[in-house]
């Protein structure tokens, strides 16, 4: 199967590789989405987020973690002290997967989880940006980013918080991610849920200095 090996630049930087990966076919999501999301940060961020994929609004606006879950993660990373504008921030996959939905509010993208295949072809940008930047501390927001450094039986439920040693990185860490915590619909459990994700990004950015 292709992957995104056959898009990368001669020459590894962040900013060769964001210009690279706007050519990326390597998988089907690239019809559809307005742009690739790349990840956002300085090359010498101590600390890398690992998300899932771009939403709605990174589709439209080429960022990652600005819609509705990046507001959440904001706020979690503003209370636990840690600037935005010094870490690294990405995704496993880089174009924004959805299916439309007509509803009263008009037709709405909804999020599809990626797939097996659109991991892997997409994996090769996430292995670049994480073997240049060479954090101190990886964080896994959620099961998409902890399965693909972990290996596919990892569970946050049951190994979130703690700082495991992976191929990429000696203290690699995952939690929960922001949506499934604006998701959550009972209020005691979500409430809980913040509370970790702070905890979590707490000993992340303790174990980065
Ligand atoms: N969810 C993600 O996993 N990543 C984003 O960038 C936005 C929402």
């Amino acid at each position: 199967a292709e992957t995104a090996m056959h898009y990368m630049p001669e020459r590894v930087e962040l900013v060769s590789l964001s210009e690279a990966i706007q050519r990326c076919q390597a998988c089907d999501l690239h019809r559809h989405a307005t742009q690739p999301v790349f990840g956002e940060g300085p090359s010498d961020a101590r600390l890398v987020l690992v998300g899932e994929q771009p939403g709605d609004q990174e589709d439209r606006q080429g960022r990652p973690f600005v819609g509705p879950a990046g507001k959440l993660l904001d706020q979690a990373l503003q209370r636990a002290g840690i600037r935005r504008d010094a870490i690294y921030v990405t995704n496993v996959v880089k174009h924004f997967n959805f299916t439309e939905a007509t509803g009263a509010r008009g037709i709405r993208r909804l999020h599809q989880k990626p797939n097996v295949r659109e991991v892997f072809a997409c994996r090769p940008w996430l292995e670049a940006e994480l073997a240049l930047i060479q954090p101190q501390v990886i964080v896994c927001l959620g099961a998409t980013a902890a399965q693909s450094l972990f290996g596919r039986d990892f569970q946050i439920s049951k190994g979130r918080g703690k700082l495991i040693a992976t191929d990429w990185c000696e203290r690699t860490i995952a939690t929960w991610h922001p949506s499934a915590i604006l998701r959550m619909p009972d209020q005691a459990r979500k409430s809980e849920m913040e509370q970790q994700l702070f905890d979590d990004l707490v000993r992340a950015n303790n174990a980065s200095h």
